[in-house]
């Protein structure tokens, strides 16, 4: 696997063996200590802590992983995608009227700006603008969940991708902070349907479970402008994957995705069961996972191994 990748003029030097860089990279990942698995949803904190695995996918139909890349993990977050795709298919330009493109630079579960932004949240990434996605959903489909199914198992080829029943339980009895977010938006008029329909979308969403080789798979179609490399099946428009993009740039590792961008320079997104994708344009996708996580909710280890590969391999895309 070598690519013409140039910096500043200079063509950067290509690992023959990606296996190898990988296995490296991946080795002082499994080195860093510190960091904690998320706890707030109590079925994550029963994760095994130490695991850890890496994907990278290619454009030309390769895929290399080290670590635990089949084992299926918690998406959480990294799921805000695939219900955003589905409601800008539905409801286009509209959306745009009800969540913004805009960066929060607050926690992903903060409630005050919502408040002196009458509702409206910053961005699909952040919790309460992932909840307006999922009213979106439930509004529009007469079975939002079959949508996100099907799409899911569509993109990474695989039938048998479902919901973690514990892992949705476990955040709908301890999800106080999203039900007021999704209340405070019904209270500005910005949700359409029950509240409670709502969350148990947005819940269930966060609970599917899919491993690093997966996502990796799953997410080719944002570095291949919207186009499934596998299939060559249209995913998306065009214009919607670099919109996508360019949110998953300014908002998709939350209120670290200066720094990210900063670091290691592709558009990404996270979730706090662990994973981190980070889409390369017309190169390929990076997925890591390790369930420990960083005070911004980002796994420390998979930032660590996503920055080294786009670092090491030049992906930066600035
Ligand atoms: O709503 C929540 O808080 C979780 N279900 C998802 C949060 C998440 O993954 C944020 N990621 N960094």
């Amino acid at each position: 696997m070598t690519h013409d990748v140039m910096s500043g003029g200079q063509p950067i030097q290509q690992p023959d063996d990606t296996r190898a860089l990988l296995e490296t990279i991946y080795q002082q990942a499994r080195a860093i200590e510190g960091g904690e698995v998320a706890s707030y949803i109590p079925a994550l904190a029963e994760v095994a802590p130490e695991q850890c695995a890496l994907t990278l996918a290619t454009l030309d139909g390769q895929s290399v992983s080290v670590g635990d890349a089949a084992q299926r993990f918690s998406i959480q977050s990294i799921s805000k995608i695939f219900g955003l795709m589905l409601a800008m298919e539905r409801v286009g330009e509209s959306l745009w009227e009800r969540v913004q493109m805009e960066p929060s630079g607050q926690p992903f579960n903060s409630i005050v700006q919502l408040e002196w932004e009458k509702g409206i949240p910053r961005n699909p990434m952040i919790n309460a603008g992932a909840i307006l996605v999922a009213d979106v959903l439930v509004s529009r489909y007469s079975a939002s969940k079959n949508a996100v199914l099907s799409l899911v198992r569509q993109l990474c080829g695989a039938d048998d991708v479902f919901a973690d029943g514990r892992v949705h339980q476990s955040e709908m009895a301890h999800g106080h902070r999203n039900a007021a977010l999704a209340h405070l938006m019904k209270s500005f008029g910005n949700i359409e349907a029950d509240v409670d329909e709502v969350l148990d979308h947005y819940f269930w969403q966060c609970a599917l479970t899919m491993s690093t080789q997966q996502l990796a798979r799953s997410f080719a179609f944002l570095a291949n402008r919207g186009v499934c490399p596998f299939s060559q099946k249209r995913i998306v428009a065009r214009r919607d994957a670099q919109r996508i993009n360019a949110i998953l740039s300014t908002s998709g590792m939350y209120d670290q995705s200066g720094e990210f961008a900063f670091t290691v320079g592709v558009p990404a997104k996270s979730g706090v069961g662990g994973g981190i994708v980070a889409v390369v344009p017309d190169y390929g996708v990076i997925a890591a996972w390790s369930p420990k996580l960083n005070h911004y909710g980002n796994s420390q280890r998979g930032l660590y191994m996503i920055r080294e590969v786009a670092t090491r391999l030049g992906l930066s895309v600035y």
